[in-house]
């Protein structure tokens, strides 16, 4: 059957959905035909897959007819409207956005830590917030070992979270300021360029913002233990690509920072890269276009009885958003998963 799928990319012009192209084509992903969609803006255009060009088609209502298994990556709006109208098609989504993650009926998935939830789908698969997606991957075997109790994070996230539109932002803003011109704030409320914005997404009621409590809530999903208790600050740094986070995590046993070391050395997904007297530790520079997730500066957290402290890195674009959305799909292959149960349950 996998030989057969047509495989569609919604949001091929943008910063993920050309990544979920260029990962579809570098893993042989097993489609017969691979098609590329965007906005009437971009219909006719070309994007890159492997050594061809895919030509750019508008989405539409009816776009999904013959397609078995669509990747979007454009924007929540999207994804509401669209995303029920290709299950009702019978065309299994995975969708980048936040708008169906929390929803109950759609598992919100990262392959290494919860595959056994896709057995439930019912049409359409969330993929998480990039921030979550990395962390998550490191404290899955530190939750099955010790039990988190608690998790502190801090991001410092890249501009490429924001798309296409925070790629040419920061770049637009760095040259602005060398040839002495006042640089003007289009995506971001204040200067990117050589500054921290600790705003990440809107303000929620409860002055954290949305990207903060994704990390909460995401994590609590995945990991299906409302016993992990997480708490984020999330902030903007002026780096193109790759995010970091520091994290802080309580567990109910005591893990020392050695045997954190072996268990994340073996753990699918995970790099360790941690030796202080050798000055290494992940960096984004470093882990741009990887797969993995690294994580360095693995120590105690001496301020409690049982803590650790570690440093994460991962490719917000890749492992945060596309090869996720891949290793997602890959996943419905491998378990004959790629079709539609009942197509009526989004639009009942
Ligand atoms: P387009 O280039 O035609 O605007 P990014 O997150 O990097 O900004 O990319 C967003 C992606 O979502 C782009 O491919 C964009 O296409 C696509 N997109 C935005 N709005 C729509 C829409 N209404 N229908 C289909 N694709 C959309």
């Amino acid at each position: 059957m996998s030989e057969n799928l047509t495989v569609a990319v919604v949001g091929a012009t943008g910063a993920v959905g050309r990544e979920m192209l260029k990962t579809l084509h570098d893993r042989a992903f097993p489609a017969a035909r691979v098609r590329a969609f965007a906005s009437a803006r971009s219909a006719g255009s070309r994007v890159p897959f492997g050594d061809d060009e895919l030509v750019v088609e508008e989405l539409k209502e009816d776009s999904f007819a013959g397609i078995d298994l669509a990747l979007f990556s454009a924007g929540g709006s999207t994804s509401e409207k669209f995303a029920p109208l290709a299950a009702a098609a019978g065309c299994v989504v995975v969708d980048n956005s936040s708008a169906w993650r929390m929803d109950p009926r759609c598992p919100l998935v990262v392959p290494e830590v919860n595959p056994d939830a896709l057995d439930a789908h019912a049409g359409i698969i969330a993929n998480p917030n990039c921030s979550t997606i990395q962390m998550v991957v490191a404290l899955k075997p530190i939750h099955d070992a010790a039990g988190i109790r608690r998790v502190v994070v801090s991001t410092y996230q890249a501009v490429s979270g924001t798309g296409q539109k925070g790629i040419e932002e920061l770049e637009r803003q760095v040259r602005d300021l060398f040839n002495g011109r006042d640089p003007e704030n289009k995506v971001y409320p204040y200067r990117i360029a050589f500054n921290a914005l600790p705003h990440i997404d809107v303000f929620l009621e409860n002055d954290y913002t949305k990207e903060e409590m994704k990390m909460v809530n995401e994590t609590v999903k995945i990991l299906d233990d409302p016993s992990v208790k997480v708490t984020a600050t999330c902030v903007r740094v002026p780096v193109f690509f790759c995010h970091a986070e520091a994290v802080n995590v309580e567990t109910a046993k005591k893990m020392t920072p050695k045997e954190a070391r072996i268990l994340l050395s073996q753990a699918p997904g995970v790099r360790v890269f941690d030796n202080p007297r050798e000055l290494l530790y992940p960096m984004p520079a470093d882990c741009i276009g990887e797969d993995p997730v690294f994580v360095g500066r693995i120590r105690e957290d001496e301020t409690v009885d049982n803590g650790l402290n570690m440093w994460i890195v991962a490719d917000n674009v890749r492992k945060g958003a596309a090869l996720n959305a891949v290793q997602i799909a890959e996943e419905l292959v491998r378990r004959g998963l790629v079709r539609v149960p009942d197509r009526t349950v989004f639009t009942a």
